[in-house]
């Protein structure tokens, strides 16, 4: 098949659904484990670094992944700063600005906190990045839950019910705001003198629980109308959130069949605000050392991890539910322990520690296939973590995956050359970018304004439980 003739083809797989979305973590510049900040070859100064995140950004962007993410808090996240860096960007938004300005295709997608910012801040940053981007953003809207993060405010954390109700007015009062400078308003006519069509540009006038504004924005449509609203949360609260707003959930899962419950729920939650359950995508996380050999993987975890050894194996004492001899790390489980060991019903991750032990690794081997992490965790050659997402995608259980490489510097470009042309060869994912917006590159439907489905200024308040 010709290579225009494949591409529509992969054009068409995409829009009937069957194609995967692959986002890329940006976090701190270095990695997703704590020592890649010290590997050969990595610049201890890229925690600064504006042009390493666009280098990071652009390798993602070779690979066509169809979107960064950007966590944020923002906060340090619990790291000891004595020995690791801060897990997040500097600014979320002036790393995207840097981004958006190197790049061509790739989605820009930032974490903004529903519960610490004001609506018009965000609405004004995340439309302005949307048009100095075409149309490449997305804002990935969350509720904050880290008492550190609160005290950056000089606050506490409120109730849930209290952060989700607020979540539900900004993210509402961020839609208008961004649909109150008319689609069609802006008439930049040199000959006759008009600038815009004023009644077209408008004040909201919102005035809710939690959250005000009178409005109007002052930015018309980028590309792509407006920025892409994401969410990352699991509770019940989060569903509601994300299923009246979202396009794509950023989602944490250990196993095939919490992702999939997982997925049902948010798609059953869409269903609820009348919308169409494809219109939200489900994306659980992936964390990748990928390398020709398993050994060669295993090795690298192994030096990327070297102090966190001791602290992992007391922890997989309480996984496997047996006393581990942490001075024979470099020996297998013996019989008797394989024997006795009871995965813990406490941690999804247990199970596969236990298959990992059975395989007959020594107990710094199975640390180092990463069966104590955030995410899954592939440990070896790219094949591995094709199979890997090709089993969650067909199994209903994700809609793609945002990949967290163990070491940002050269893991990027692993994944690229390695796992990416496999899943292209199974049709798995997409050969060339469909659009030049993210809305196109994801599938999402057109929006402008928020979706009058969902709006509370037609329907009810939703239900916010107080758990
Ligand atoms: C995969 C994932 C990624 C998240 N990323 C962020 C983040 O970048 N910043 C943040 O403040 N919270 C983040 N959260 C936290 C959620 O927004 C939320 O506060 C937390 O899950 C508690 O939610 P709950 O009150 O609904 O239980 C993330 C959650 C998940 C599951």
């Amino acid at each position: 098949m010709d290579s225009s003739r494949e591409i529509i083809k992969n054009k068409n797989n995409a829009k009937a659904g069957k194609q995967m979305l692959i986002g890329l973590h940006l976090g701190n510049g270095y990695g997703s484990q704590p020592g890649a900040w010290r590997m050969p070859g990595v610049d201890p100064k890229n925690y600064t670094s504006f042009d390493a995140r666009v280098k990071q950004a652009q390798a993602a962007e070779r690979g066509k992944f169809q979107f960064i993410f950007l966590p944020d808090g923002p906060g340090a996240m619990l790291t000891d700063l004595e020995t690791e860096s801060p897990s997040f960007n500097l600014d979320v938004m002036l790393t995207l600005a840097a981004v958006a300005r190197e790049t061509k295709r790739i989605g820009l997608v930032a974490t903004g906190s529903t519960t610490f910012n004001e609506p018009f801040n965000l609405a004004r940053q995340f439309k302005a990045l949307d048009v100095m981007s075409h149309g490449r953003a997305g804002w990935n809207a969350v509720t904050s839950s880290g008492e550190d993060v609160a005290a950056n405010y000089g606050r506490r954390i409120p109730s849930s019910e209290e952060r989700y109700g607020r979540a539900h007015e900004t993210v509402q009062l961020i839609q208008e705001l961004w649909g109150s400078w008319g689609k069609e308003a802006w008439v930049h006519n040199q000959e006759s003198g008009q600038f815009a069509k004023k009644e077209q540009v408008v004040p909201i006038n919102y005035k809710g629980k939690f959250v005000g504004s009178r409005g109007p924005l002052y930015i018309p449509p980028s590309e792509q109308g407006q920025p892409i609203i994401f969410h990352a949360g699991g509770s019940p609260n989060a569903h509601e959130l994300a299923g009246r707003f979202a396009n794509v959930v950023i989602g944490a899962a250990f196993t095939i069949e919490d992702a999939r419950a997982q997925r049902n729920a948010f798609r059953e939650a869409a269903k609820r605000y009348g919308r169409n359950p494809d219109e939200i995508k489900y994306i659980p996380g992936l964390m990748t050392t990928i390398a020709k050999e398993r050994r060669t993987a295993l090795d690298r975890r192994i030096k990327l991890t070297e102090g966190l050894i001791p602290q992992r194996a007391a922890y997989l004492q309480q996984m496997l539910g047996i006393p581990l001899d942490l001075s024979r790390l470099n020996e297998p489980l013996s019989k008797e322990q394989l024997d006795a060991a009871r995965p813990s019903p406490y941690d999804p991750r247990s199970r596969h520690a236990l298959k990992v032990a059975k395989e007959g690794w020594s107990l710094r081997n199975i640390i180092a296939h990463g069966v104590i992490d955030y995410h899954p965790v592939i440990v070896g050659p790219g094949i591995e973590a094709a199979d890997h997402m090709q089993a969650w995608f067909e199994a209903g259980a994700a809609d793609g995956f945002w990949i967290s490489p163990d070491i940002n510097e050269d893991g990027i470009d692993a994944f690229v050359d390695e796992v990416v042309p496999i899943l292209q060869e199974r049709g798995l994912f997409h050969q060339e970018y469909e659009g030049k917006t993210l809305r196109e590159n994801l599938g999402a439907p057109d929006q402008y304004g928020v979706d009058s489905r969902v709006s509370t200024r037609r329907n009810e308040t939703p239900e916010i439980s107080n758990n």
